[in-house]
């Protein structure tokens, strides 16, 4: 059994899907170790304790704004709880690159557009919904994909469309996209796991 970390910085709606996933047993051969945050009022940290999963709330903030402390920090609590896979789900902080080496191959995030379009530094939240409105295109979606050293790139693991309809606002497209975030985010995960399985 495979022990995977979230990371959420938000409200944890992904996560939650992810929890969903496991228990109802369509996400199989891992469990849901731990979940880190950034902030200790998200509603991911607030799940994750109502579901009694482990969570840690670290943030650079603690440690003084000291970036070396911060990664020796993440990098014990990680190796402490024999993390195997990592996933970013609504993660606002850049995971530092040490993190990211250590784990190589093992660390996925989500993205609420098709990458390699909308993304990069800047485009998060609502930034990618109003830019995407704002290009005039008709069908967007969510990518996940492996992480490495920048933003949002990475081979893709999944990606699936949502239209973009003409009276939709951020708002909506965010909430449509959402969805099928819940949906391609389970699935990637039990690709990786797969992969991971049948290579050790
Ligand atoms: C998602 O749209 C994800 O793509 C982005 O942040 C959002 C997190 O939503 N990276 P939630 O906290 O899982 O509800």
């Amino acid at each position: 059994m495979l022990r995977l970390a979230v990371f959420a910085s938000g409200r944890g709606s992904n996560l939650k899907a992810i929890y969903e996933s496991i228990k109802n047993g369509t996400l199989h051969g891992v469990e849901l170790a731990l979940v880190i945050s950034n902030n200790s009022n998200s509603g991911a940290i607030v799940f994750a304790q109502a579901n009694h999963i482990p969570a840690r709330h670290l943030s650079q903030l603690k440690y003084a704004n000291d970036a070396v402390s911060f990664q020796n920090e993440l990098l014990k609590v990680l190796a402490e709880e024999q993390i195997d896979l990592v996933v970013l789900a609504g993660y606002m902080k850049k995971l530092p690159d040490v993190v990211v080496g250590t784990y190589r191959g093992r660390v996925i995030n989500i993205h609420p557009a098709l990458l390699p379009a909308f993304g990069g530094a800047g485009m998060f939240g609502l930034h990618v919904h109003n830019a995407v409105i704002e290009s005039g295109k008709k069908i967007s979606g969510a990518t996940v994909h492996f992480v490495e050293g920048e933003y949002d790139s990475g081979k893709i693991i999944i990606q699936e469309t949502c239209p973009v309809f003409n009276d939709d606002t951020a708002e909506s497209l965010a909430e449509r996209i959402n969805r099928t975030e819940h949906n391609i985010l389970p699935k990637a995960i039990q690709i990786v796991v797969d992969s991971i399985e049948e290579n050790t």
